[in-house]
C-alpha cells in the first residue's frame, strides 16, 4: 500500500510516495511562476497548479510503477489564503490572488468598519494576505467577476476539486479566510455576509485527516488507477500539513520554516488570538487541536533575491559560505551592512503591504558576501520579531524544529538559533516538508492511527544558541528595528 501527498506550493507542487512505513518511495515536482503584473500584486494561475500536478504525479509514477498500482490514499497541502473564484461551470474566472499579495490594504479597513466586533469574531486581524479582503477588492474593482463567482476556493481545495469534482475544504487552511469561526471550526454567516457572501459560494468543511471525497474516475484512468475509489484527505494548509509531517501535534511543538516565508508554527490544545500584534490564530488540521503562528513575508525569497542581483542565482549555497566566511571575522561582521528584509511589505509584527526593504550602512568595502550576510541576518531578526508576538500571546514553543528549504545551511541555522534565542531542532527527512505532512492526513484518512502516523522523527542536529554573539546581534537588530518606518501607501 502506498500514500501520495501533494503540495501546492508558491514556487513548485511537490508530490511524494510514500509505503506503509512512511518511507519515501518515489518524489516528483514541477515548478510554478509567479506574476506580479502591479506594485503589490501577487498571482497565479489556477490551471497551472492543475498541470504542475499532473507533471509531479507522472514522475512519481514513472520512478515508482509498482507502488503507485498499490495506492491507498491522497492528502493535499497547498499555500494558504489565496483566492480562487470559480464561475458556475467549475473554471477559474480570474487568476488567483495569493497570499503575499498586498492590493486589499483599504479593503481590509473597510471590513473591519463593516463589523464591528470583526477582529474577536474572526480570531484574526484584517490583514491583506488573508482571502476575506481580496474578495471586497474583487466586488469593488472587478464586480463582474464577483457577480460571477459561484464558488471560492483556496489553492489545495481547487485541486481537489480537479481529482475530485468535489468543493471541499478543511479547518487548517479555512481557518486563514477571515470567513471561520475559529472555536467552532465552522463557517461564520456573519464574517462572510461582510463580503456579499454565504455559505453557498464556499466549499463544505472537513477535518484535515478526514475524507473529503475520494478520486474521480476520469482522473483514475489518465492515472492508471481505474476503477479504484482512492480516498482524499481534507489534507492542510502548507503550515499545518508540515506541523503534522514532523509530527508537531501537540500543545507547545513548534516550527520554524524558513520557505519563500519565514513562519513559526506552534500546536496548542486551545484557540489563541493576540490579533492586535498579527498572531494568526488558526486551527490545526488536526481535529480538537488550534495553532498559533507568525509569518515574516520575506524568508529564502530574500536570499534568492540578492543572489540573483549578484549573479549567484546558481550557486546559493556558494554566496551562503562567502557570507560565513565574511562573518566569521567579528570585526567585519560589527560593521557590516543591516537590512530590513520587507521586500514584500511585512505581516507579523507590522501588518504593512507597502513596508519596503532597504540596506543601510553599505561602503565600498563591501561586497556580495557582506551583502548576503546581511540578507540572511535581517530575516532571522524578522523571524526573532515574530516569536516575541508567539511569547506574548503565551504561546512560545516548547519545542521547535527547523523545516523548509533554508534548513539546509547550518550557517544560517546557527544564525537563526543566536537571533531568536531558540534552540532549533535539524529533523532527519526536514526537506519532504508539506508533501509529507499531506501523504500522513492520507493515511490517517485511510485508517491510520494519530499516534502511529504522527510520529516525531529523529533530530539530526541541534542548534543552540551562542551566547557569545547576543550583545553584538543585539546592537546591530536594534539598527535594524530603527530602519522600519511605517510606510504610506505609494502616490497618498
Ligand atoms: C501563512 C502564509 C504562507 C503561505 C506560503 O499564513 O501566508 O506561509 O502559506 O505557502
Amino acid at each position: 500500500m502506498s500514500h501520495l501527498g501533494i503540495d501546492i506550493g508558491t514556487s513548485s507542487v511537490k508530490a511524494v510516495l510514500l509505503d506503509g512505513d512512511q518511507r519515501l518511495v518515489a518524489e516528483g515536482s514541477a515548478p510554478l511562476a509567479v506574476d506580479r503584473p502591479r506594485p503589490l500584486w501577487s498571482e497565479q494561475d489556477p490551471d497551472a497548479w492543475w498541470t504542475a500536478t499532473e507533471a509531479a504525479v507522472a514522475a512519481v509514477r514513472a520512478a515508482a510503477p509498482e507502488a503507485w498500482s498499490g495506492l491507498a490514499s491522497i492528502g493535499l497541502s497547498g499555500q494558504q489564503h489565496g483566492a480562487t473564484l470559480l464561475d458556475r461551470a467549475g473554471r477559474p474566472l480570474r487568476p488567483c490572488i495569493l497570499w503575499n499579495d498586498g492590493r486589499s490594504g483599504a479593503e481590509c479597513a473597510e471590513l473591519t468598519a463593516r463589523v464591528p466586533d470583526f477582529t474577536r469574531r474572526a480570531s484574526n486581524i484584517a490583514m491583506p494576505g488573508f482571502t476575506a479582503p481580496k474578495l471586497l477588492w474583487v466586488a469593488r474593482h472587478e464586480p463582474e467577476i464577483f457577480a460571477a463567482t459561484a464558488m471560492v476556493l483556496l489553492p489545495k481545495d481547487y485541486v481537489r476539486f480537479r481529482l475530485s469534482g468535489d468543493f471541499v475544504s478543511e479547518m487548517s487552511d479555512s481557518a486563514g479566510t477571515l470567513w471561520l469561526d475559529i472555536p467552532g471550526r465552522r463557517w461564520d454567516p456573519v464574517l462572510l455576509e461582510a463580503c456579499d457572501l454565504s455559505e453557498s459560494r464556499m466549499p463544505r468543511l472537513v477535518e484535515g485527516s478526514e475524507v473529503s471525497g475520494v478520486l474521480c474516475e476520469a482522473v483514475a484512468a489518465a492515472w492508471g488507477l481505474s476503477g479504484r475509489r482512492i480516498p482524499i484527505a481534507g489534507g492542510g494548509g502548507d503550515n499545518a500539513a508540515s506541523a503534522v509531517g514532523i509530527g508537531a501535534t501537540r500543545g507547545g511543538d513548534g516550527f520554524l520554516s524558513l520557505g519563500t516565508s519565514g513562519v513559526i508554527f506552534v500546536a496548542t490544545d486551545r484557540p489563541v488570538a493576540l490579533p492586535e500584534r498579527t498572531l494568526h490564530g488558526f486551527c490545526h488540521a488536526l481535529p480538537g487541536r488550534w495553532h498559533g503562528m507568525v509569518v515574516a513575508l520575506s524568508a529564502a525569497s530574500a536570499l534568492s533575491w540578492i543572489a540573483a542581483i549578484v549573479g549567484a542565482a546558481g550557486d546559493i549555497g556558494g554566496l551562503l559560505a562567502r557570507a560565513e566566511a565574511f562573518a566569521s571575522d567579528p570585526v567585519r561582521r560589527a560593521h557590516a551592512p543591516v537590512f530590513l528584509p520587507y521586500l514584500t511589505g511585512e505581516r507579523t509584527p507590522h501588518n504593512d503591504p507597502h513596508a519596503t526593504a532597504g540596506f543601510a550602512g553599505l561602503t565600498a568595502e563591501h561586497g556580495a558576501d557582506a551583502m548576503a550576510y546581511a540578507v540572511v541576518e535581517g530575516v532571522s531578526f524578522a523571524l526573532a520579531d515574530c516569536l516575541a508576538v508567539l511569547v506574548e500571546a503565551g504561546a512560545a514553543p516548547a519545542s521547535c524544529m527547523l523545516v523548509g528549504g533554508g534548513s539546509r545551511s547550518p550557517f544560517w541555522a546557527q544564525l537563526l538559533a543566536d537571533a531568536t534565542g531558540l534552540t532549533l531542532d535539524l529533523p532527519q527527512g526536514a526537506e519532504l516538508g508539506a508533501a509529507f505532512g499531506a501523504a500522513r492526513l492520507g493515511m490517517l484518512a485511510a485508517g491510520g492511527r494519530e499516534d502511529a502516523v504522527c510520529t516525531k522523527p529523529a533530530v539530526r542536529r541541534s542548534f543552540a544558541p551562542d551566547r557569545s554573539v547576543e550583545s553584538l546581534l543585539a546592537g546591530r537588530a536594534a539598527r535594524m528595528h530603527a530602519l522600519y518606518r511605517p510606510a504610506a501607501p505609494a502616490g497618498s
